[in-house]
């Protein structure tokens, strides 16, 4: 029996449901029972009616699974940790309100938005300041919602994603230890200084050789990319909504592509390019292999389970407060 004919024979004596992100490896990605983005994964694993959720993905989905399904066993294959999520903890959260309190911006006067690529700590942080959770797919209308409290948006820790929609929204927004201090505190919009390594890799230049060496090209790209990027682009949207426009495209329609290599060519393969000479790949995506699959329903069918997702109780409860805030909007 071939590993893929050994993990369906665990799935079906198991009560177990296999959750994987579009950015997973296609052999992961196939063998999946449910498949979506950061925001459909939430929502959709958090409903199954399974005990037991096996999440490939990296570490924020898991949690947020776990903080939305606490009664759930939510195993992870791979506790990968998203570089970006890895870039802001309660310390460094922290850490930046103590440099807005000393430029005269009282915590009363902030509310916090994180994205949802962070910590259940750091959601719990801004739970508990009466901030919530967004995704690509829903931030222009959770900063919308935000900005109608009357404060300043903390937007954590994607300044990308912060600046992107301040620009698509007509606002200020200003990056805490990049702009000068009066900037900030001018600020509608004031980041957090994080970023996707991964994104990072598309540049104007990308753009200006695709469109030399193919001028009809339509360029494509998620708002983890650079504004600068974001600005050149014919198109910006989530991982959701980049597969819709891309789909959506007559078949003869050149694309380039900036976002994860995995979803990009699993997508479309004729006439579609990634935006980067280096292949763009989440690292942490990719940690994830189909023995691990394996492994992590084995552990669960000797109940030896490893690498669950295992929460304080409250952090859980202020996550939650910070993440339903979110479907409320
Ligand atoms: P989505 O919310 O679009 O699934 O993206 C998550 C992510 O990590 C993008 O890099
Ligand atoms: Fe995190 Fe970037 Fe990977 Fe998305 S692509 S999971 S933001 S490191």
């Amino acid at each position: 029996m071939n590993l893929v004919d050994k993990i369906n024979k665990l799935k079906s004596e198991l009560d177990v449901t296999i959750v994987a992100h579009y950015y997973q490896k296609n052999v992961v990605f196939d063998i999946a029972d449910i498949t979506g983005d950061s925001l459909e994964l939430a929502k959709k694993s958090s409903e199954v009616g399974t005990q037991f959720v096996l999440f490939c993905g990296v570490g924020f989905m898991g949690q947020s699974v776990k903080i939305l399904a606490p009664h759930k066993t939510v195993v992870m294959p791979k506790i990968a940790c998203c570089a970006m999520a890895r870039m802001i903890d309660v310390d460094y959260f922290d850490n930046n309100l103590k440099i807005l309190n000393e430029a005269g911006i009282a915590n009363d006067d902030i509310l916090p938005i994180t994205y949802i690529n962070s910590s259940a700590e750091v959601k719990a942080e801004v739970g508990r300041m009466g901030g919530l959770v967004c995704t690509s797919s829903n931030a222009f209308k959770i900063i919308q919602t935000g900005l109608e409290s009357g404060k300043k948006i903390f937007f954590v820790p994607d300044r990308c994603l912060g600046q992107n929609f301040a620009i698509n929204m007509n606002l200020k927004s200003a990056v805490i230890g990049i702009d000068n201090i009066n900037d900030v505190k001018s600020a509608d919009i004031i980041c957090y200084n994080g970023f996707c390594s991964v994104h990072q890799l598309f540049t104007t230049d990308d753009i200006e050789f695709y469109r030399q060496k193919y001028p009809d090209i339509i360029v494509a790209v998620h708002p983890e990319c650079d504004p600068k990027v974001v600005k050149l682009a014919d198109f910006s949207g989530s991982t959701s909504q980049l597969i819709k426009f891309i789909k959506e495209l007559d078949p003869e329609q050149k694309v380039v592509v900036g976002t994860e290599y995995n979803m990009v060519h699993r997508l479309r393969e004729k006439h579609t390019y990634t935006l980067s000479a280096t292949k763009p790949q989440c690292p942490t995506m990719n940690e994830t292999t189909l023995s691990d699959v394996y492994d992590s329903l084995v552990s669960i069918k000797e109940n030896k389970i490893t690498n669950e997702i295992l929460i304080e109780e409250k952090t859980i409860k202020y996550a939650k407060i910070a993440l339903e805030k979110m479907f409320d909007v």
